[in-house]
């Protein structure tokens, strides 16, 4: 069976992406920071889960889990582990670093992590890289100004993994920018408008028959296509 390999799958999404893929028959390797706390995700208790802690703004564990894996197949890497970073307050969005902080998470991890990892994905099948996204980091759809620092880290990203799937597209890999929509988890808060269940199951139909044609672009869990 094919194998997939999830950031951040302690809670929210990666959890639900782990749950599923061990449902359908996958391997899963569930990385998350702290597998002692990973309560929920221990629980899916399954022989075909292999638990491994990863900070992802770490280098050296990112390093780590490289030799861990040396040599094992990934079909599909999917970049999900991401935060908030701070919000406007009365006292503006706080200290540079915390803005720091926000883009080593989402926007350089990933692509640190891909790097450290491709050698994995190059000798898997299905040769799939993924990473969750978010329609905030979109310009065109930017019409509430706000949220600065989540909406550069993921401009940043998108613009990072178009040109991974235009570097990679030569190998046959096949890089998706994917936004997991509005969804109920700790960081979509509790007006979200869909649940972990229906996000996680439309963006594994688009991985499942992703084409060389749908590498590079910027796609809602739903298939819809999001404008830069
Ligand atoms: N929910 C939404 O509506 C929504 C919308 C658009 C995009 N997204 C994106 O979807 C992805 C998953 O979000 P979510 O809603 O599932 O959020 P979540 O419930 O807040 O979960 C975030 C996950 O990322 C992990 N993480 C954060 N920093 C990490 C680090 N340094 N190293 C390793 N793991 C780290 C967290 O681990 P800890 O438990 O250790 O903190 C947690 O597992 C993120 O990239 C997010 O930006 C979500």
């Amino acid at each position: 069976m094919p194998t997939a390999l999830v950031t951040g799958a302690n809670r929210g999404l990666g959890l639900e992406f782990a749950r599923q893929y061990l449902a359908d028959g996958w391997d899963v390797i569930a990385c998350c920071r702290n597998p002692d706390d990973a309560g929920d995700l221990r629980a899916l208790d399954n022989d075909r889960l292999t638990i491994l802690a990863v900070d992802v703004a770490r280098s050296d564990q990112i390093r780590a889990l490289a030799e861990t894996l040396k040599d094992r197949p990934i079909d599909v890497l999917i970049n999900n582990a991401g935060v908030s970073g701070p919000r406007m307050t009365e006292e503006g969005y706080g200290e540079p670093e915390a803005w720091l902080d926000a883009l080593r998470v989402n926007l350089i991890s990933p692509f640190e992590l891909t790097q450290a990892l491709l050698d994995n994905v190059r000798s898997g099948d299905q040769k799939k890289i993924v990473t969750i996204t978010s329609k905030m980091g979109s310009m065109a759809d930017n019409t509430d100004g706000g949220r600065v620092i989540y909406r550069s880290s993921k401009a940043g990203l998108n613009a990072v993994m178009k040109s991974l799937s235009i570097d990679l597209a030569k190998e046959g890999i096949i890089v998706l920018i994917l936004h997991p929509g509005w969804v109920l988890t700790d960081m979509g808060g509790p007006d979200a408008w869909i649940g972990v269940e229906e996000s996680i199951s439309g963006m594994r139909a688009i991985i499942e028959h992703a084409t060389p044609e749908h590498a590079g672009r910027f796609l809602a869990y739903d298939g819809a296509e999001i404008p830069w």
